[in-house]
């Protein structure tokens, strides 16, 4: 199967917009489905989910697909929210949290409302790729480390990114310009390693 063109495997529009920044400084041609797709992500993993969504577009629209599952794992909250990043502010862990703006400010005042007072403010952002090619297909990962701030900071990116700053930087990712944070995060990580598992043609079956 010819692997130039792609299809992302996502109805998050700020996800879609770095997946295919990234893919498209590798020339692949990248494609947004028509329609989404209500995908069920009961997967207990990252890996998992990821795999779910690229099978249920590949499945839809016969065409290599790209699916990315990715959280906020945050170490004193024991991984929180991790495979519940999206949907943090109702879930039952920790209590849940009205949606009056956003989803995503409900999950940061979610957060930071658990992380009052707590020392230990390290975390990650951790990314899964699938690419699904029907029956076989390949999966790459990428991490990025820093602390969860006591307030957001910011207006770029999306998500967690107002309260996350990554290792070594003053800075919180939201204040990072799109190819700063392409440079360092946890889906650029996982996009760079991707392409090199695709041309080293060490894919799963
Ligand atoms: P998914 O669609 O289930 O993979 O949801 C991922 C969720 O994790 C997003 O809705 C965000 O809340 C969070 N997340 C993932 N990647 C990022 C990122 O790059 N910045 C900020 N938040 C992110």
């Amino acid at each position: 199967m010819e692997l130039r063109r792609i299809l992302l495997a996502t109805s998050n529009p700020k996800k879609a917009e770095e997946m295919k920044r990234l893919l498209e400084s590798y020339s692949f041609q990248v494609e947004i489905p028509k329609e989404e797709i209500e995908v069920q992500e009961g997967g207990s993993s990252f890996l998992e989910n990821a795999f779910i969504k690229a099978q249920a577009y590949y499945e839809k629209y016969r065409m290599p697909t790209l699916a990315d599952d990715s959280g906020l794992v945050v170490y004193a909250l024991g991984g929180y929210p991790g495979v519940f990043s999206s949907r943090f502010y109702e879930h039952e862990y920790g209590g849940k949290e009205e949606v009056k703006t956003s989803k995503d400010e409900a999950n940061i005042r979610k957060l930071l409302r658990l992380m009052e007072g707590v020392k230990d403010r390290r975390a990650k952002f951790v990314a899964f790729l699938v690419l699904s090619l029907g029956d076989a297909g390949y999966w790459s990962m990428g991490e990025c480390e820093g602390i969860i701030l006591e307030e957001p900071k910011g207006s770029e990116g999306f998500g967690y990114d107002p309260i996350f700053q990554p290792e070594g930087m003053q800075k919180s990712m939201a204040q990072l310009k799109p190819e700063e944070k392409d440079a360092i995060s946890h889906r650029g990580k996982a996009i760079r390693n991707l392409v090199k598992i695709i041309a080293g043609g060490r894919g799963y079956e």
